[in-house]
């Protein structure tokens, strides 16, 4: 007898980054984040959650390829969502006790793992979405998220499609350290994501041990968990709710801009941008020179790949610079909310 489920989970991309931890072990962070979650056609992680009586231990398949699951947020995991079954079987004995099962995980992405998108964030969030649909959890996405929070700290935000804040919340023992929803994505249909991507090989170093490093080491970094990003968070959220670009482009690409700062600043040094991340935020400030606004806003998570963000009304000047000043990096993939389409053609 086999029980299961399948659930999917799209790639999230920061506009205000997570960047340090409070608590390594609860995988609390220093400061809010906020991020734009891409449609479910585009980049996305799909799983089959499966659990039976005859399943010897819990198993994880990436593409085909075994994962191990013994690490300590997988069981993190697995065991709050446990928790959280046997509570409902403790209430209604006629269910199935599928919390005494073993599960099986088969995860597939849509896009290169290595690729540094955001992969972990839409792994993990599926992963606990399918687990919970296979569990007929009744918890809403927010619940979710304090437990995909322990998988990956950005995966919390992958439980819901639009604009997402993950607040990092107060309490000693991580509770109130979960995602909200800012806005749907029909409040801003026309927001659009293009993904340069300049190198698909596997990040030099991982974002949970460089933003380890950098707590520890820059003297930057206080300044701005503390001061910069709580400002920005709120700056953020009332670009978002006034659909303001040219604030949301400004807030965007000083957050990039910051958080590489503090990489540098750590000690020894981070590089995730290299010289096409740079001449891609050259493009981008010269197409906001010559439209006299910001229609276009960078951002650079822990590798050399730019996210574009523009608003459809301006995708032809965006894209078509974009595509000229562009023209030498390998090759590059446009990812939106709504509509797909691959590029260059
Ligand atoms: C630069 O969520 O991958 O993409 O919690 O250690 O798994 P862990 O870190 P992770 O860090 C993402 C960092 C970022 C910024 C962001 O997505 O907010």
């Amino acid at each position: 007898e086999i029980f299961h489920a399948t659930a999917t989970a799209p790639v999230n991309i920061a506009v205000i980054k997570y960047w340090g931890k409070a608590s390594t072990k609860l995988n609390t962070p220093t400061n809010s984040s906020l991020s734009v979650t891409l449609s479910q056609d585009d980049l996305r992680t799909i799983t089959t959650a499966s659990c039976s009586p005859s399943f010897e231990s819990d198993a994880l398949w990436l593409n085909g390829a075994a994962h191990d699951v013994s690490n300590a947020r997988s069981q993190a995991c697995f065991a709050e969502l446990r928790a959280l079954r046997k509570a409902k079987e403790d209430k209604d004995q006629s269910l199935p006790p599928l919390s005494t099962y073993k599960l099986h995980l088969i995860s597939e992405n849509n896009f290169p793992t290595a690729a540094g998108l955001a992969s972990s964030a839409a792994g993990f969030a599926a992963f606990v979405r399918a687990i919970a649909d296979l569990y007929e959890l009744d918890e809403s996405p927010t619940e979710l998220s304090r437990i995909a929070r322990q998988g990956s700290g950005s995966a919390c935000r992958s439980l819901f499609g639009g604009f997402v804040a993950w607040e990092k919340g107060s309490r000693n023992d991580g509770y109130d350290s979960v995602a909200v929803q800012v806005a749907p994505e029909s409040h801003w249909p026309t927001i659009r994501a293009a993904i340069l991507v300049i190198s698909d090989a596997k990040k030099g170093v991982s974002s949970t041990s460089g933003m380890q490093a950098t707590v520890a080491t820059s003297t930057l970094f206080p300044n701005r968990a503390n001061t910069v990003v709580p400002a920005r968070m709120d700056a953020m959220k009332k670009a978002i709710a006034e659909k303001d670009f040219e604030s949301f482009a400004d807030l965007t690409m000083a957050d990039s801009n910051s958080f590489h700062a503090v990489c540098l600043d750590t000690i020894p040094p981070i590089f995730y941008m290299n010289d096409a991340s740079r001449a891609a935020i050259r493009v981008v400030e010269e197409i906001n020179r010559c439209a006299g606004k910001k229609v276009a806003a960078y951002t650079f998570d822990a590798g050399p790949n730019a996210v574009i963000y523009y608003d459809e009304s301006n995708q032809d000047i965006v894209l078509g610079a974009l595509r000229k000043g562009t023209a030498d990096v390998p090759g590059w993939t446009e990812k939106q909310p709504h509509i797909t389409a691959c590029l260059p053609e």
